[in-house]
């Protein structure tokens, strides 16, 4: 059966977190290059989603090393397998992060973005990404730290007033948004020593390739809320109309949700 969460795992989603990856790749690319992540490598994908990242790591670690994703999405976790099918070097499992025990050990990195913000209590994750790792292993964290610094230049009021519905949402189903506030004291409290805590915030144009970051996640999850009757659709609609407006004018300015880069060494 399907294990579904607060953005769900349709193919519209699926195809979202492509393109979100895509976007993002240089960061990750940049972060697990200064990390130390390279060939021979054996790396931890924690919710590892459909395998856009997964696949980046396989082929960097290369045949001497290995990645493992773990995924609570059977959606999810049939789409890696089919992309990775032709990597010996990647083992998946499904597998639900908040009950099910990581079933292998002794990694020297752990990769997880944007899945702490979807769990009832990420320390449960803190706990067995640390014994997941090797003494002098690194766990990387890329989460939201301040979701509200999400605004245009000047403010729109259809956005804020999207950007709290998206909180409101995913705390409604029990998980905090800006959980990167709470990793950091996590980290320390299991036995981590944090190494880095960057911000990773950008302030955009739409021609810029970032812009369809948010774009794409207003579409999408308006699109999602209206199905499940959370929303209204005239409000959709206006929330739709301020992004469409500001992306007609070359002049608009856009700040993105600012992440944090945590990276933590298991001592
Ligand atoms: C926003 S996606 C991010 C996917 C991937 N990390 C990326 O950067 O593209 C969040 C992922 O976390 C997974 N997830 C949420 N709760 C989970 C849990 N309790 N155990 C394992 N995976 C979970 C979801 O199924 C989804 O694939």
């Amino acid at each position: 059966m399907e294990r579904d969460y607060v953005l769900g795992t349709h193919e519209d989603e699926l195809q979202r977190l492509g393109l979100q990856h895509y976007i993002w790749r240089p960061h990750a690319l940049k972060c697990w290059n200064e990390v130390g992540i390279t060939q021979g490598s054996k790396v931890l994908d924690i919710g590892a989603g459909p395998g856009y990242a997964t696949v980046d790591l396989a082929d960097i670690v290369g045949e001497s090393g290995e990645v493992v994703g773990i995924e609570r999405s059977s959606n999810y976790l049939q789409h890696l397998r089919e992309k990775l099918a032709d990597k010996p070097n990647v083992r998946s499992y499904e597998m639900d992060i908040m009950k099910d025990d990581i079933p292998e050990d002794d990694f020297d990195f752990s990769w997880c973005r944007w899945v702490n913000s979807f769990l009832p209590d990420p320390s449960v994750l803190v706990r067995k990404n640390y014994d997941a790792l090797k003494t002098g292993g690194k766990a990387i964290f890329h989460e939201y730290v301040h979701y509200e610094t999400w605004q245009f230049i000047p403010p729109s009021q259809p956005q804020e007033e999207f950007i709290q519905e998206v909180i409101k949402n995913w705390r409604e189903t029990g998980s905090e948004t800006n959980v990167a506030k709470t990793l950091p004291q996590l980290l320390v409290n299991q036995g981590f020593e944090l190494e880095a805590t960057n911000p990773l915030v950008f302030v955009i144009r739409p021609h810029d390739f970032m812009w369809h970051w948010p774009l794409s996640f207003v579409e999408i999850n308006l699109a999602r809320q209206l199905e499940l009757g959370r929303i209204e659709k005239l409000w959709a609609d206006s929330v739709m109309e301020a992004f469409e407006t500001r992306t007609k004018d070359p002049n608009s300015v856009m700040i993105t949700p600012m992440m944090l880069e945590i990276i933590a060494k298991k001592c």
